[in-house]
């Protein structure tokens, strides 16, 4: 009697899956099968290595609470997050980016045009645009969900001296789609590195640092919902941001405020977003 192949064993786990009613989830299913076991053979994975691999996972897991997500920031530094959002990318729409583990749902409601820091947080900085739709037509009540770090790198949920939702903060557009905001200008961090994901990085010798970034959901009624980025353009690690975030359109000036700018902020920041319609499934 012949030895089962790795072909025949792979077969029969997809087969033993193949009348999950839900299609959509047969389908993932047995390509998570396909393509965990091909890499299974292609690497000839010893027990030790599997069992390695197993035992990173569960820390990855027991790493993560309300406030830290191991799992997002591992799926960033593997590129699959920014591969999730270039899949899904909409036409004429504002290219996305990671989420990152640092967003908190429920940020405070705040007036056009308000600080969302501290005058402590960093270089008071203007951003500000409008949201229109892919034919370039102002949107209403467009929802901004804007969230950062402050100039030494740190977000509120690491750093017990910053309030709770300390540069965070939701804005709401009017008719003409503009938005206004003050913050402080960010600086680039180092992604946490005291769990499983930092022994990747050391075990590999990847830099840790992101390019500094305002992170930014936008969403509408009707509208495909962008989570994006607005980097920093002066910035060193846009060719070597950690998680692979960086995308061109989202890298823009931090321009010195001249005369015709407000007297309050040191930089102005213009930045547009364009939404794409809703499809069906969204
Ligand atoms: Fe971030």
């Amino acid at each position: 009697m012949n030895a089962m192949t790795p072909a025949q064993l792979t077969d029969r786990v997809v087969e033993a899956f193949g009348s999950t009613p839900d299609p959509r989830l047969r389908e993932l299913i047995s390509a998570l099968i396909r393509h965990l076991h091909a890499f299974a053979v292609e690497t000839r994975l010893t027990p030790e290595e599997w069992l390695a691999g197993l035992q990173f996972l569960t820390a990855t897991g027991q790493k993560c609470d309300e406030r830290r997500q191991e799992f997002v920031l591992l799926s960033d530094v593997l590129g699959l997050s920014s591969l999730v959002d270039i899949v899904n990318a909409a036409d004429g729409a504002t290219e996305s980016t990671v989420l990152g583990p640092f967003y908190v749902a429920g940020a405070p409601a705040r007036a056009m045009g308000e600080h969302i820091g501290r005058p402590e947080d960093g270089s008071p900085t203007l951003v500000r645009g409008s949201v229109t739709d892919v034919a370039g037509q102002p949107v209403d009540k467009a929802t901004l969900d804007v969230w950062q770090s402050d100039d030494k790198g740190f977000y509120d949920t690491q750093d017990p001296s910053q309030p709770a939702f300390n540069l965070r903060g939701v804005f709401v557009t009017g008719p003409d789609g503009r938005f206004e905001f003050r913050t402080a200008r960010p600086s680039s961090y180092p992604i946490p590195t005291d769990g499983p994901v930092g022994d990747l990085l050391r075990a590999t010798e990847r830099s840790r640092w992101r390019a500094a970034h305002i992170h930014v959901i936008v969403s509408a009624p009707g509208h495909r919902a962008v989570t994006t980025h607005i980097f920093d353009a002066d910035n060193p690690y846009l060719d070597s941001d950690a998680v692979f975030g960086v995308k061109d359109s989202l890298v823009k000036p931090f321009r010195p405020a001249g005369p015709g700018d407000p007297g309050d902020v040191s930089y102005v920041v213009d930045m547009d977003f364009s939404l794409a319609p809703e499809t069906a499934g969204d």
